[in-house]
């Protein structure tokens, strides 16, 4: 498309992208996972799309200007350092600036301290965002493989950490399998070598204290470990808040200094930030605090509740049906199910043995939308789920009995669009 010449009236463009949008994935009917977290709560929907108009156009760049959103910030912080027993953090735009963020304050701590390359330890589960980071800030990443269980080794860790180590990455969970990190186990192995570790709960920051205080068996993980020394946690995701929403967050104010960029050598006067951005949208602020004062420990209990019911009725679902598996014990409400190797062999559908990629088309079929891993299908629950438990069970146990093989579809988690 070339720059038009002549605007065009919003009834038409608003038209255009309604009638196109009807196509793109639908999550609020719940046959969506990940990328969206269906929270199936009106009332919070409208809070939600009320604060991020009345926000629309406000900059948290100067927060002085906007004191408002400075107060909101400040109180969104406050509240996950009381959640998790931190000094002090940042919100960022989410969990990639985030760990962008612990990346480089790690990095410029272990250079404060003679270290001229230095390394990320972490297991071979770590988001792809901490390569991302390393690669961006000139960091080297040493990739463990992990134990049978998909939990990092310990072992492997304390064999890894050295003189470079800048930084050891564990996970609360993990994306792929759901599971935590043996994070008192590794955090004490930095804090022998005086290492600093990060626990990236990006994903299950925000549920994990409500999935603790419903009885579920939670092993520690955040602040109350001695060792860790930073954490990342996602509002917009189990936060339930709209996207641009994330937190970093230290044990140390010293620490949290390095993050903060000053600078005063500019005709323009001071510039100081303590995130990776410059101009910083109010909606994902506003939204966040919204969400989090709206909901309280009440609020996100209720809806941990929720998930645990669509996570029990998912999994008792997956384990009924001949065939397929969870390939893992997951610590939260997600997983990755796969063909069960002790399938009887001829469990198969009729055009051979059972296909996990047939299966995910048929799936694909009849709506849903789960995404391709390299060992099977992941499933992440939201709050919504819950209502569709039986639904996806019977689909299910259908494209199991009645798949063809594979048509190929891509293991694709995040895409990049060649537009050249
Ligand atoms: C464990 C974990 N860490 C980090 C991230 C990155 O978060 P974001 O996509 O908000 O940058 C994700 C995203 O799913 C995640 O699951």
């Amino acid at each position: 498309m070339t720059f038009p010449t002549h605007g065009r009236p919003a009834g038409e463009i608003l038209s255009e992208v309604a009638s196109e949008r009807s196509d793109d994935l639908d999550w609020r009917g719940g046959k969506a996972f990940s990328l969206v977290y269906n929270v199936d709560d009106p009332d919070l929907e409208a809070l939600q799309h009320e604060i991020a108009s009345s926000f629309l156009h406000e900059n948290a760049l100067n927060p002085f200007r906007y004191r408002t959103l400075l107060r909101m910030e400040a109180e969104v912080v406050d509240m996950a350092c009381s959640l998790f027993g931190a000094a002090t953090g940042s919100m960022s735009s989410g969990g990639t600036e985030s760990i962008f963020l612990a990346v480089q304050t790690a990095r410029d701590h272990a250079r404060a301290r003679g270290v001229t390359a230095p390394t990320l330890v972490c297991a071979a589960t770590a988001h792809p965002a901490f390569a991302k980071a390393c690669k961006y800030l000139d960091v080297r990443q040493v990739r463990l493989p992990t134990r049978s269980d998909g939990r990092a080794d310990p072992d492997r860790f304390a064999s890894a950490i050295d003189a470079d180590t800048a930084l050891v990455v564990v996970s609360a969970p993990c994306y792929p399998f759901g599971v935590i990190d043996p994070v008192t186990e590794i955090a004490a192995l930095a804090a022998e070598r005086d290492v600093l570790c990060h626990v990236d709960a990006c994903l299950g920051g925000y549920l994990l204290p409500w999935w603790e205080r419903l009885g579920e068996p939670v092993p520690p993980w955040d602040f109350r470990v001695p060792g860790v020394t930073s954490l990342s946690a996602d509002i917009h995701k189990y936060g339930y808040a709209y996207k641009g929403a994330s937190t970093v967050l230290y044990r140390d104010r010293d620490l949290y200094q390095r993050q903060i960029f000053m600078y005063d050598d500019w005709p323009g006067g001071l510039y100081a930030s303590s995130t990776a951005a410059g101009t910083r949208p109010g909606p994902p602020i506003a939204g966040a605090w919204a969400t989090m004062t709206h909901l309280g420990e009440e609020g996100y209990l209720r809806l941990a509740e929720r998930v645990r019911t669509a996570m029990r009725g998912f999994t008792a679902g997956i384990a009924g049906i001949d065939g397929v598996r969870i390939t893992s014990d997951p610590d939260l409400s997600l997983f990755e199910f796969g063909i069960d190797p002790d399938a009887e062999p001829d469990t198969g559908h009729g055009n051979g043995p059972l296909d996990i990629g047939g299966i995910a088309d048929a799936m694909d079929d009849r709506g849903w939308n789960l995404d391709r891993q390299d060992g099977g299908l992941h499933v992440m629950l939201s709050p919504g789920h819950d209502k569709v438990i039986d639904a996806f069970t019977a689909d299910l146990a259908d494209s199991v009995a009645h798949h063809q093989s594979d048509r190929g579809g891509d293991h694709v988690y995040g895409g990049v669009v060649d537009r050249a």
